[in-house]
């Protein structure tokens, strides 16, 4: 069952909540490589994963340096244990861990990102929009 992107996450920020929505989109992806049972759909998800805890999470970090938001750190460390995590992924996949396994643990991960989503990162939206409130 894949998850939907809700408007309601959206950060208000076209680049982060388009990356958002690609992962929303990843759990399609991820439940056809699962009724494939494909080794082989694993690894752009995989390649999706690691781009996105660079490109994306620099993104954020860069909105929350501009606005000096307070919770950065914490939101800092989330991301890291993202990082590290995707390496395991690579690093199991890189190592022929069955599929299954595979499945299993990417599911995990992207299930994780997708809380990260819905209740670190929407914290963004409001504290970007009252620093914007403040300002304009
Ligand atoms: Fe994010
Ligand atoms: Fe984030």
């Amino acid at each position: 069952m894949s998850e939907n992107w809700k408007s309601d996450l959206s950060i208000g920020e076209e680049i982060i909540d388009n990356a958002h929505q690609e992962v929303f989109d990843l759990t399609t992806m991820l439940d056809n490589a699962i009724n494939e049972n494909s080794r082989d759909a694993l690894d752009p998800i995989i390649n999706f994963l690691e781009s996105h805890v660079i490109d994306h999470f620099h993104e954020e970090e860069d909105i929350m340096s501009s606005i000096n938001y307070s919770d950065s750190e914490e939101h800092r460390q989330d991301h890291a244990i993202f990082q590290v995590q995707v390496a395991e992924l690579r690093r199991l996949f890189d190592e022929e861990k069955h599929t299954t396994h595979l499945v299993y643990r990417i599911r995990q991960f992207v299930d994780k990102l997708i809380y990260h989503i819905g209740t670190v990162d929407i914290k963004l939206a409001k504290i970007k929009n009252t620093h914007k409130g403040s300002h304009d």
